[in-house]
C-alpha cells in the first residue's frame, strides 16, 4: 500500500498523462481502429486536451457538480476508483484543496485507484489500492483521522467482460461496497455518488440509498455516452447513522 501526499507540479506530468489516459482507455476497445475515430470525433476529448485534464470523465463530474453544486470550498472528498485522476483534479480545484484560493476554506481530496496514477497537487492518493479490500479502507480512514467526509464519490469500473448483465453485477458489487464504506464516514447532509451500468438491480441500490439519504437521483450528464449504459446516482442529504 503506498501513500502519496503530493507536491507535485502538474505540467510535469500532463504530456504522459495524456499518453496513459489513452492508452488506459483504449484497452477496453477491441477494434483500435473504431476506437480512434471515436476519439478524434469526441468534442470531450479536444477539451481535455486543451483544459488540461486527465480524461474526458471530468466533464461528466463538472457538469453534475454544475447542476447541484455539492464540490464547495472547504469539503473533504474521497474519490474511489481515481485513476487517471481527472475526477481528482475537478475535486481538488472546486473544494480547494491545494489552497490556491488564500481566502476560501481549504478542502481535502483523497484517491484511491487499484492502479498506479500521477499525483495531483493537493490531493492525496492511494495509488496500487483495491478499494474492496480491508486494507485500502483502514489507510484512507487512517488518513482521515476520524474526520467524517462530505462527499464519496465513485466512478469505479470493473474490468468488462462480454456480458452486459455481468458487467451489471459486477459493478454493482463494487457500488455496495462504496456505500458500505461512506456510511459511517460521512458527515449527516453529505453526499454519495455513483457511478454504475443500469440493469435489472438498479432500482434496488436506488431503495437502498433512500433509506439512507433524503434524495437520490439518477443522472446521465452529456459527457456520458448515450450509447453507454452508464448512469450516476446521486444520494445527498445523508440521514446520519449511528456509530
Ligand atoms: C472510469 S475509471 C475512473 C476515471 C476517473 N474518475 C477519472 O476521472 O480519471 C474507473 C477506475 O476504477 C478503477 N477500479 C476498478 N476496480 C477498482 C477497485 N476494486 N479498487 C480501486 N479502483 C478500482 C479502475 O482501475 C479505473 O481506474
Amino acid at each position: 500500500m503506498t501513500m502519496v501526499i503530493l507536491n507535485h507540479s502538474r505540467t510535469r506530468f500532463s504530456s504522459n498523462l495524456s499518453a496513459k489516459c489513452s492508452q488506459f482507455l483504449q484497452r477496453r476497445w477491441k477494434n483500435s481502429a473504431e476506437w480512434l475515430n471515436r476519439q478524434h470525433s469526441d468534442p470531450y476529448v479536444r477539451r481535455a486536451k486543451m483544459e488540461n485534464y486527465r480524461c474526458r470523465s471530468a466533464f461528466k463530474l463538472l457538469e453534475m457538480d454544475e447542476r447541484f453544486k455539492f464540490l464547495t470550498p472547504g469539503k473533504t472528498v474521497i474519490d474511489c476508483g481515481a485513476a487517471p485522476g481527472s475526477w481528482t483534479q475537478v475535486a481538488v480545484t472546486k473544494v480547494n484543496a491545494n489552497g490556491k484560493d488564500s481566502r476560501a476554506p481549504k478542502g481535502k481530496v483523497l484517491s484511491i485507484d487499484r492502479l498506479p496514477f500521477y499525483p495531483v497537487d493537493g490531493a492525496i492518493i492511494f495509488p496500487l489500492s483495491d478499494f474492496t479490500t480491508k486494507e485500502t479502507q483502514t489507510a484512507v480512514k487512517e488518513a482521515l483521522q476520524n474526520e467524517k467526509v462530505d462527499i464519496v464519490m465513485s466512478d469505479i469500473a470493473p474490468n468488462v467482460t462480454g456480458l452486459k448483465d455481468v458487467n451489471h453485477d459486477l459493478i454493482i458489487k463494487l457500488v455496495y461496497t462504496v456505500i458500505r464504506f461512506a456510511l459511517p464516514v460521512t458527515k449527516p447532509g453529505g453526499i454519495c455518488l455513483v457511478k454504475l451500468w443500469d440493469g435489472n438491480k438498479t432500482s434496488a441500490v436506488e431503495t437502498d440509498l433512500q433509506r439512507f439519504y433524503k434524495k437520490v437521483r439518477r443522472v446521465k450528464p452529456k459527457a456520458s455516452r448515450s450509447d453507454s449504459t452508464e448512469v450516476y446516482l446521486l444520494a445527498s442529504d445523508f440521514l446520519g447513522i449511528k456509530t
